[in-house]
C-alpha cells in the first residue's frame, strides 16, 4: 500500500486506517486538481411551474403569447423578473416586425472569460392561435430554470454564460436574426457556441439532436446514451429555428427537439413508446397547445440535458 498523504505524525495512524477503509484513496488528497462540478438535476416541477405561468398569461391576454400582442410582453416580464432576482444582468432588445414592436431578452451571468461566451436560447413568442406551451413555452421554461440553477449553484464556469429568449421567431426567426445582425464581428467571434431549445416536451415525443457542431452534438448524445434513451438526428426542417442565424454567422450550434407535425414511425414508437402514425405534437400551432400538451418525461430529460450541456461546455 502506498502512503502518499503528508500529515502530522500524530495523524499518520488515522490516515492509514482511512486509506484502508477507502481502498487506498482519500477524496481531495491531491491539491491542485479542481474537479469539474456536475450539472444539477433540473426539477421538473419548477419547469412546469413556469409553463403554468405562461398558460395563465395567455389566458389573461386573448389566449396567446404572440409577437406584438400583450401576452408576449407579459411572458418577457415574467422571465426577466425571475432572472433579475437571481442576479443576472438583463437586457431587453427592441425591434419592429410587421408594424409591431418585438423584444429579445438577453441575460448575462456575471463572470467568466468575456472572450469565450456560451449561449443558450429559445423563442418566447407563440402563434396567435393558441397559448404556445410546447411551442415554445417548453424551451423557454427549461432555459429559464437552467439559468436559475446556475444562480442557485453559484456556478462560476470558465466561460461567460449568456441566455436568450427570442421574439418573433414565428414570423421567420426575426428576433434572433436581429440579435446576430447587430453583433459586432468581434462580439460574434467570442461566442463559442449557441444551444437552441424549441419544442422539447412534445406529447408523442421523439428525441432529436441537431446534427451541427460535433462537440455540442456529442455532449447531448452522450447524455441521452447515459440515460439509455436512443436519439436520432433532427430532420424536421433544418434551419427552422433560432440557431439558423447563428449558424449562418459561423457560430457553432446545436440543440434538442421532440418533434412537431411530422408523424412518428412504427420504428420510432418501438424505441421511444408513444403512438405510431400520429404527429409528435398533434397540437402544433393550434389552440390545444396548452399545459395538457406536455410529455413530462420528455420535458424532464431535455431540461436535464440542457443543464448538462451548459455545465459541460462552459468549463
Ligand atoms: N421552429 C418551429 C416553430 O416554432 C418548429 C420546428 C419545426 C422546429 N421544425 C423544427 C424546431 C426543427 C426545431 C427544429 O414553429
Ligand atoms: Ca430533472
Ligand atoms: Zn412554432
Amino acid at each position: 500500500m502506498k502512503l502518499s498523504v503528508s500529515g502530522r505524525a500524530t495523524a499518520a495512524g488515522a490516515v492509514a486506517v482511512a486509506l484502508l477503509l477507502t481502498g487506498g484513496s482519500i477524496a481531495g488528497a491531491s491539491p491542485g486538481a479542481q474537479p469539474l462540478a456536475a450539472a444539477p438535476d433540473i426539477p421538473l416541477a419548477n419547469v412546469k411551474a413556469h409553463l403554468s405561468q405562461f398558460q395563465s398569461i395567455a389566458t389573461a391576454n386573448g389566449g396567446n403569447r404572440a409577437h406584438g400582442r400583450p401576452g408576449f410582453k407579459a411572458s418577457l416580464d415574467y422571465v426577466k423578473a425571475k432572472l433579475d432576482a437571481a442576479g443576472y444582468t438583463t437586457t431587453v432588445q427592441q425591434f419592429t416586425s410587421s408594424g409591431r414592436t418585438g423584444y429579445n431578452l438577453i441575460a448575462d451571468w456575471p463572470g467568466g472569460d468575456p472572450d469565450q461566451v456560451l449561449m443558450a436560447g429559445s423563442h418566447l413568442d407563440g402563434v396567435t392561435s393558441g397559448p404556445g406551451i410546447n411551442d415554445n413555452g417548453s424551451g423557454s421554461a427549461a432555459v429559464l430554470e437552467t439559468a436559475l440553477a446556475v444562480s442557485r449553484a453559484a456556478h462560476r464556469p470558465a466561460k461567460h454564460l449568456r441566455f436568450a429568449w427570442w421574439g418573433a421567431e414565428e414570423l421567420g426567426l426575426v428576433g434572433s436574426r436581429y440579435y446576430v445582425n447587430n453583433l459586432s464581428s468581434a462580439n460574434r467571434a467570442k461566442i463559442t457556441g449557441y444551444l437552441n431549445f424549441d419544442m422539447i416536451g412534445s406529447r408523442n415525443a421523439g428525441y432529436f439532436v441537431y446534427d451541427d457542431d460535433p462537440t455540442i452534438e456529442k455532449t447531448f448524445k452522450d447524455y441521452f446514451a447515459g440515460l439509455g434513451v436512443a436519439t436520432e438526428i433532427e430532420t424536421e426542417g433544418d434551419g427552422r429555428s433560432d440557431h439558423a442565424p447563428f449558424k449562418s454567422a459561423g457560430v457553432p450550434v446545436g440543440g434538442l427537439f421532440t418533434g412537431a407535425s411530422r408523424a412518428k414511425t412504427s420504428a420510432q414508437a418501438a424505441k421511444w413508446g408513444g403512438t405510431a402514425g400520429q404527429s409528435f405534437d398533434r397540437c402544433y400551432h393550434s389552440s390545444c397547445d396548452t399545459t395538457s400538451n406536455i410529455n413530462d418525461t420528455a420535458l424532464d430529460r431535455n431540461s436535464d440535458a440542457l443543464a448538462h450541456a451548459v455545465w459541460e461546455l462552459s468549463d
